[in-house]
């Protein structure tokens, strides 16, 4: 096949674990014979800097011309403590998603063997879990009417049916393709917005009778989670609910450095860790890029391109088990790896395959 993949670093560790990314995509195209472009975008806080837009006009085409977008991180501390700020960082973010049409983000939760211990809850607890949570991505409070004032403030939390139904589908599609069992999460004791998700999801059902379908409130959810991971398959839940719930999802898991993502819908498709820029760790080496190189996987499986998804997998996990791991996953007295170091010890891998 042919590539053509838009690459966006962006802030704090994004251009460190994207460097990473590249280099295993590299790896892989040329063990199964595909050809690969890169083209190289600006967002984020850096973006901010260099042309005063965090998403820009060149970047958004560049994104469109690309068959897939391997997105790394934005965000800056200098505009986390600024509530005044006119430009964030993290509306590059959010316009790529609203711009692409990226409704549906794929966040698998899974869990390592050998990192089992790394996790805050026990291991017998976490062992087996592996779900995955549809997070609808261009819609609810992120994109709804906001008004801020010195004295007053809102976000509305707002969804149309059609906005309901195509997310619900991509949630049906996947538990049919895995354990059949989805989780419908919503807070529809309390929100308007969610009893129309649970109205919608309740008619499409019977749509699915395969498919067990069951319906949680989030609260609730929020706590199954880490009382009982392994009772989820598939989980679909509203733009807020979803950013939340995943990064509690990455606990199971046992680093917030191990969850990929993929962001699809009209446009073209983007590949994410789900975590943040990590902005203290800048230069220092120490990121986890397996969270990205993770997301390579999902881009070459979206592609059809399983054999390649499965090597990188493999090579992850093999990074894992001969204890080549960044520090917050490193075992007690464990030799050091850092990001360099664990992403050319997983080409090398793929190399010698
Ligand atoms: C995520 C992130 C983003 C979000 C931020 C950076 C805007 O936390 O992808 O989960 O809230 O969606
Ligand atoms: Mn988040």
């Amino acid at each position: 096949m042919d590539f053509k993949i838009a690459v966006l670093p962006g802030d704090g560790i994004g251009p460190e674990i994207s460097v990473q990314g590249v280099n295993v995509t590299d790896a892989v195209c040329q063990k199964f014979g595909h050809q690969v472009s890169y083209q190289y975008a600006l967002c984020g806080a850096d973006a901010i800097d260099k042309v005063g837009n965090p998403f820009p006009e060149e970047t958004f085409r560049i994104c469109q011309e690309a068959d897939a977008v391997l997105f790394s991180a934005v965000g800056d501390p200098k505009y986390d403590n600024d509530p005044t700020a006119k430009v964030r960082p993290e509306q590059g973010l959010l316009a790529m998603r609203k711009q692409l049409g990226l409704f549906a983000n794929i966040r698998p939760v899974q869990t390592f063997k050998c990192l089992l211990h790394k996790s805050p809850l026990r291991a017998e607890l976490v062992e087996g879990a592996d779900f995955l949570c549809i997070r609808e991505l261009t819609g609810g409070m992120y994109f709804g009417e906001k008004y801020q004032d010195n004295d007053k403030a809102y976000d509305t939390n707002m969804y149309t049916r059609p906005e309901i139904e195509r997310i619900l589908k991509v949630a049906f599609e996947y538990a049919m393709k895995r354990r059949k069992h989805l989780t419908v999460v919503d807070k529809a004791n309390v929100l308007a917005s969610s009893r129309l998700w649970r109205q919608v999801a309740q008619e499409m059902a019977p749509q699915y009778p395969e498919v067990t379908t069951d319906y949680m409130f989030v609260d609730n959810a929020a706590m199954r989670m880490i009382q009982e991971p392994t009772f989820f398959d598939v989980m679909v839940t509203e733009n807020t609910f979803g950013d939340i719930l995943t990064d509690e999802g990455s606990c199971i898991s046992g680093s917030m450095g191990l969850l990929p993502s993929a962001s699809t819908g009209e446009s073209t498709p983007v590949f994410e860790p789900i975590h943040g820029s990590w902005p203290q760790a800048k230069g220092k080496n120490i990121a986890n890029p397996l969270a990205q190189i993770l997301s390579v996987a999902m881009l070459f499986e979206h592609f059809g391109c399983m054999e390649e998804g499965k090597l990188i997998r493999e090579a992850v996990d093999a990074s894992l088990d001969a204890c080549v791991r960044t520090p917050e996953i490193q075992v007690e007295g464990g030799a050091q790896y850092g990001t360099k170091e664990v992403g050319a010890w997983i080409v090398e891998y793929i190399n010698r395959q």
